[in-house]
């Protein structure tokens, strides 16, 4: 049994890996913004899964939700929550919101550091510790598809900041991954995607029973292959 805490657990795929880790026996940490309107997630609460308020981008929210655990230790920690940032024709090359672009990288890049800096304690005292972040194909520098520069951008950036942090937190023997959910029938990947909430987090799951120490700083596929950077 595993304690994993997830961001963005209350619709889409972070509501399908809660679902998902509560009913194999792990114990989940499910966070929202909005606990209040997490109809979906408030119906899986029990023994195996307490929904808590977070918000990512804000470190006081981080801060009390760190103190509401009174030092549980956390294994796996789920990156999740993430934005596809302005409308896609206002962050195109000759058209930008930069308001907008800088608020994508804060919820997409900023975000996920200031939640695993606020969980580090936790995920030491794991003595089989994963920080993982749900990023995206978008962010690979090799993929040449100029379109959603905002969101592309902060995916790239995650991947940098995690990627190095991998080579710190090995020192405290956390692993770090990076896995892209594929293309998933949720509201930032619309009806047409390719594959149900509940494929990806399946998927997901199982790339992430299989990161550690090892391959700690990898890039994943949600169907276990590995990632072009
Ligand atoms: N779906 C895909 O095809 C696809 C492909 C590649 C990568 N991804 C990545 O997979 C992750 C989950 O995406 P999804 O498809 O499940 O999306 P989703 O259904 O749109 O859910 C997004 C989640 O992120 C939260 N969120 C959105 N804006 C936020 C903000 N400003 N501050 C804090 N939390 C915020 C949402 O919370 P609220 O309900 O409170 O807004 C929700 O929990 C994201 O990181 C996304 O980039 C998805």
């Amino acid at each position: 049994m595993s304690n994993v805490l997830i961001t963005g657990a209350n619709r889409g795929i972070g509501l399908e890996l809660a679902k998902q880790y509560a009913a194999r026996g792990d114990h989940v940490f499910a966070t929202c913004r909005n606990p209040g309107a997490a109809d979906a997630l408030n119906e899986l609460a029990g023994e195996n899964l307490t929904v808590l308020e977070l918000v990512p981008t804000n470190a006081a929210s981080v801060a009390a939700v760190v103190d509401s655990m009174a030092g549980t230790g956390v294994d796996t920690l789920i990156n999740n929550a993430g934005t596809p940032g302005p409308a896609p024709d206002q962050q195109s090359a000759l058209s930008m919101d930069y308001d907008g672009w800088l608020e994508t990288f804060n919820v997409n890049t900023l975000a996920p550091l200031r939640v695993l800096q606020g969980l580090h304690p936790l995920l030491k005292q794991s003595d089989n510790a994963k920080a993982i972040t749900i990023t995206s194909q978008m962010g690979a520098l090799d993929l040449n598809w100029p379109t959603m520069y905002a969101y592309c951008s902060s995916k790239a950036a995650v991947n940098k900041v995690m990627r190095m942090i991998s080579v710190e937190l090995a020192n405290d023997n956390i692993a770090v991954g990076l896995i892209h959910p594929g293309w998933v029938q949720t509201d930032m990947g619309g009806e047409q995607a390719d594959i149900s909430p509940a494929e990806s987090a399946s998927g997901i799951i199982s790339v992430v029973d299989n990161i550690n120490l090892d391959n700690t700083g990898c890039f994943m596929k949600w169907n276990g292959e590995p990632h072009n950077w």
